[in-house]
Parts: structure tokens; sequence; C-alpha cells
């Protein structure tokens, strides 16, 4: 569905991070893990709407916190508060879809969330801490500058690390996802894919489901831009488009680039 909404803020919260808040329709419910598909602008140059993940929905306001990196997200961040948005949603499937009752009676759901990829984390990490599911999050930044809502982040069991150990643990987040999974862990992780290529490469037993950020033309399922591969029980694969059937897909099945 295609909603127009009024901007509530849009805000510089970090080195190129933008908070966008955004006044909703009622009845309108996001899940964790589910995106928007945002007209920017429909000059010929950015015609194609951009997807971002629900960093938060509360009380009929949406989030989105997002990074600045090119064109569209440029003209984003100029956006101003009373301004129109235009979107389409709610879109994808969500984490919760891999998450069975039996979870919430154990200790080992663990979330790793890399760049980007935290933004849509929050929004998981906020829904299990609400079910009081226990669980860890890994938070991995190339910087402290590039760590947001740090306070937020906080309020959860959260391990911080820094490419250059400007903040928390120098290193990868995957370096100590070995260090804490078990055998029972169920992962979830939102990243870069060299991130989802490190953990596939670790080879552990776990489940392991990973929200993917291809490019995208439409958003739901009719432009064929957004697919990946993932294998078939036959040992083959078929195509898989991460804006319907993904972006939260199981990252065993999935056929990186490097694998
Ligand atoms: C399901 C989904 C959820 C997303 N959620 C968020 C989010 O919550 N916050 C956020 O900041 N971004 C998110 N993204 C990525 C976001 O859509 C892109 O950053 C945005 O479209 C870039 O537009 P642009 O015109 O500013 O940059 P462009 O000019 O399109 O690109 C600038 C540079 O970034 C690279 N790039 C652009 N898009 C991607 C991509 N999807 N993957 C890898 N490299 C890319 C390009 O190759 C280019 O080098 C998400 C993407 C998907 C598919
Ligand atoms: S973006 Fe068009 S099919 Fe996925």
């Amino acid at each position: 569905m295609i909603f127009d909404s009024k901007i509530i803020y849009n805000k510089k919260i970090s080195e190129n991070f933008y908070h966008l808040k955004l006044k909703i329709k009622k009845n309108l419910v996001p899940l964790p893990g589910q995106f928007v598909n945002i007209l920017i602008d429909d000059s010929c140059d950015i015609f194609l709407r951009r997807p971002f993940s629900i960093f938060n929905y509360e009380n009929e306001k949406l989030e989105i916190v997002y990074k600045v990196i090119g064109k569209a997200t440029k003209i984003l961040s100029s956006k101003k508060k009373g301004e129109t948005i235009n979107f389409l949603g709610f879109l994808g499937n969500s984490y919760l879809d891999f998450i069975s009752n039996n979870d919430n009676t154990s200790n080992d759901i663990i979330l790793l969330g890399g760049g980007t990829g935290i933004a849509s984390l929050n929004f998981l990490c906020q829904w299990l801490k609400n079910k009081k599911y226990k669980f860890t999050l890994l938070y991995g930044a190339k910087t402290k500058k590039e760590i947001f809502f740090l306070k937020n982040f906080k309020k959860f069991n959260t391990i911080f690390t820094t490419d250059d150990g400007s903040y928390g643990n120098k290193g990868f987040i995957t370096h100590y996802l070995e260090k804490i999974v078990n055998n029972n862990s169920l992962i979830f992780a939102c990243g870069p894919e060299p991130m989802l290529l490190t953990i596939k490469n670790l080879e552990l037993k776990n489940k392991i489901y990973a929200s993917f950020e291809s490019y995208m033309g439409c958003g739901f399922g009719v432009c064929l831009s957004c697919v990946i591969k993932v294998k078939t029980d036959n040992n083959g694969f078929e195509y898989k488009r991460v804006c319907k059937e993904g972006p939260v897909f199981d990252l065993n099945s999935v056929i990186l680039e490097k694998d």
C-alpha cells in the first residue's frame, strides 16, 4: 500500500546518520524486519524508491535510521519537519517468522548488527525486550562516530565493537559471536555481505537468519532486481526476491557471491 505521512523530525544523530520520524495512519502496524520503500524525489535522476528498515514503531509513529551514502539519502537528509514522505509499506517478511514460542524460555538469542544493519535489529530488540525474551546484541561499527543511539542500545544486553577500537571492543562482532555462541543459540544478523559471509564461514550448526540489503527497484516482487541465489534440495539453486520472500532468509541456504 502507498502512504503519505508527515515528518515529525529528521535529524542528524551521528557522523552521516539521520533519524527520521513519521506520523503514520492508525491501524498500520509493522513487524520487526519489515521495511518501507520511500519515494525520495520524482526527478528522473532518482525515480526509484529507496528501501529502509523500520528502526522502531510506537503509537502511530514510525522511525527510520539511515546513513547518507549517495544522492537519494542526501536529498532525504534535507527534508524538514512538516514535509510529506510517500512510502510503500510495510514490505517483506519478519524476523518473527523464525521465532517460536519456545525460544523465550532460552537465554540464547544472539543478534548481530553491522553498520546500517543495526537499524533493522533495533525493532527486534524492542520486541524481544517487551516479550521478556533474553538475548545478546552484538553491535559492530567502523568507529565510535558510526555508533548511534548509544544510550538506547545500552538498555539491552549489548556488546559493542569497533574496527579501530575507538569504542567498546576492538575488532569484528563475528569474533565475539564465536565466544558466546552455544549449541542452542538462535542467531539473527543484518549487515554488509562480507559480515554475513564471515558468519557463514564459521560453519556453526545453529539456525542463523539474516536480513539482506540488495539493490531494489519496485520493492514488491515485480522487477526481479533484488534477487539472490538460494540452494534447493537437489543441490541446485533458485532465485528468491529479497523484497518479497525476504529480506530475512536462512543464511545457510543463501549462496553468497564469494561462497
Ligand atoms: C531491505 C533493505 C533495508 C535497508 N535498510 C536501511 C536502513 O535502515 N538504513 C540505511 O541507511 N540503509 C538501509 N538500506 C540501504 C539503503 O536502501 C541504501 O543505502 C539507499 O538506497 C542508498 O541510496 P542513495 O541514492 O543515497 O545511494 P546510491 O547512490 O544508490 O548508492 C551510493 C553507494 O552505495 C552503494 N549502495 C547503495 N545501496 C546499496 C545496497 N542496498 N547494498 C549495498 N550497497 C549499496 C552503491 O553501490 C554506491 O556505491 C536498506 C536496503 C534494503 C534493501
Ligand atoms: S525490488 Fe522488484 S522484485 Fe524485488
